[in-house]
């Protein structure tokens, strides 16, 4: 399995563990969306000899297209299918003696959490706890060996919104979910903190700042923002555009995922951030500038004169920061991808992959958007 497109993290932390490593059976949730996908690339690229099933239901951030190139691998499966449904999970981890669950499916859009919260509490809350309990049984029936984890991906923000002088969420830091899809992320890392409390069972948690790179579904800033400056279209900026976002380049999320699955005691969360703080209405600025240099024939120019402010979203979260000290100091991982060069490989790529976001922008996208921008 190997995207030549996705460049290798290699975390110096890592060597050392990785010596005598013993291959490991996954199910990736959510691998055919936005991080999961990349995470499907990063560890076929690293770990080519573990076996990789990827179970996702393919809604309309699902999309077998972010897989190409690595379907048809031997040590490949792809499952469509929902994490609710007990008898499937039930029968993958069994048939394919999984002893890894790494968890990405989610509903994952603040914006549509608003519009239908409903589908937010069945996948992030009961479809996580789901796989936590067909996940504890398998491991107990195995007699609890001591290499299986359950690695849940959640976010920051669970923690709420920051003021502009308080130091970045810690993993000791309250929680304060304020909108449908946060408060469900937030049932759901309480759900896997109970399910090692209670059970002994060896969970992971990874609560992360805004991702972006390849593969990045265009209802999201970064990529609606890139496809709308090449389309000639307004670039909504909600509110003042003064809201604070900490970027992280999804390739460095996968590498803190791999530090927390191969280094950390099981129990335990991190928090991953980016250390690249940036105010929405500077970013899209930055992206502006990045394509006029590196599409300089678009009919619009300079891009930035297609920005447009729009009524900002209900309950909007003003910043988010991360402390990272505790995956650095603990574990000795770092981000490795400044703002400035993330947003110039994540444009190139929409730039060399129209081919990839065109037929995403469907009749059912521009009915969303319709709604969201009305
Ligand atoms: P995404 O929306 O791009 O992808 C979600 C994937 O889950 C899709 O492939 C979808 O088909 C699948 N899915 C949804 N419901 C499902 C179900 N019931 N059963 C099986 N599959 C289902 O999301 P993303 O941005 O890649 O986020 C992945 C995870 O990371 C989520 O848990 C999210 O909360 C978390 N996270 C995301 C970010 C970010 O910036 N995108 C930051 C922090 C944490
Ligand atoms: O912080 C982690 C979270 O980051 C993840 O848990 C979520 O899954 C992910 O979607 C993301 O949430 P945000 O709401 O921060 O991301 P989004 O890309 O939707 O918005 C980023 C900021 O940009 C936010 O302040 C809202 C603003 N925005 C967004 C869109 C889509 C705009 O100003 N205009 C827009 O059109």
């Amino acid at each position: 399995m190997s995207t030549p497109e996705i460049q290798s993290v290699t975390s110096s932390a890592l060597s050392s563990t990785l010596l005598d490593r013993h291959p490991r059976r996954l199910i990736i949730t959510g691998g055919a969306g936005f991080i999961g996908s990349n995470f499907v690339h990063y560890w076929g690229q690293h770990y080519p000899g573990d076996r990789v099933i990827v179970l996702d239901a393919l809604t309309y951030a699902g999309n077998r297209a972010n897989l190409a190139g690595l379907e048809g691998h031997a040590n490949l499966r792809f499952v469509q299918g929902d994490i609710c449904d007990r008898a499937l999970i039930d029968t993958l981890l069994a048939e394919e003696a999984i002893d890894t669950i790494v968890h990405f499916a989610a509903e994952s859009h603040v914006d549509r959490s608003i519009l239908g919260p409903g589908a937010f509490v069945q996948t992030n809350v009961v479809g996580t706890f789901t796989l936590l309990e067909a996940f504890r049984q398998h491991w107990q029936a195995q007699g609890k060996p001591e290499q299986y984890r359950f690695h849940h991906v959640s976010t920051d923000e669970v923690y709420g919104s920051l003021n502009p002088d308080d130091p970045g969420f810690s993993e000791i830091t309250p929680y304060a979910p304020n909108s449908p899809y946060s408060a469900s992320k937030a049932g759901s890392d309480h759900l896997v903190r109970a399910y090692h409390h209670t059970y002994g069972m060896p969970t992971l948690m990874t609560n992360c700042s805004n991702n972006y790179g390849p593969y990045h579904f265009p209802e999201k800033l970064i990529p609606l923002m890139c496809i709308n400056i090449l389309l000639g279209k307004p670039l909504p900026v909600y509110g003042d555009g003064q809201n604070i976002r900490d970027w992280l380049y999804v390739e460095d999320h996968c590498s803190a995922i791999d530090t927390v699955i191969h280094r950390s005691q099981p129990g335990e969360t991190y928090n991953v951030g980016g250390n690249n703080e940036v105010k929405n209405l500077d970013l899209v600025q930055m992206l502006c500038t990045l394509v006029d240099e590196l599409a300089p024939d678009l009919p619009v120019r300079p891009s930035s004169n297609l920005i447009t402010f729009v009524k900002d979203r209900p309950g909007h979260d003003r910043r988010y920061a991360i402390d990272a000290t505790k995956i650095k100091t603990e574990l000795g991982w770092t981000p490795s991808v400044t703002v400035e060069e993330g947003l110039r490989r994540t444009v190139q790529w929409y730039l060399n992959h129209p081919d990839w976001w065109q037929p995403l922008l469907s009749e059912e996208y521009q009915a969303y958007y319709r709604k969201v921008y009305a």
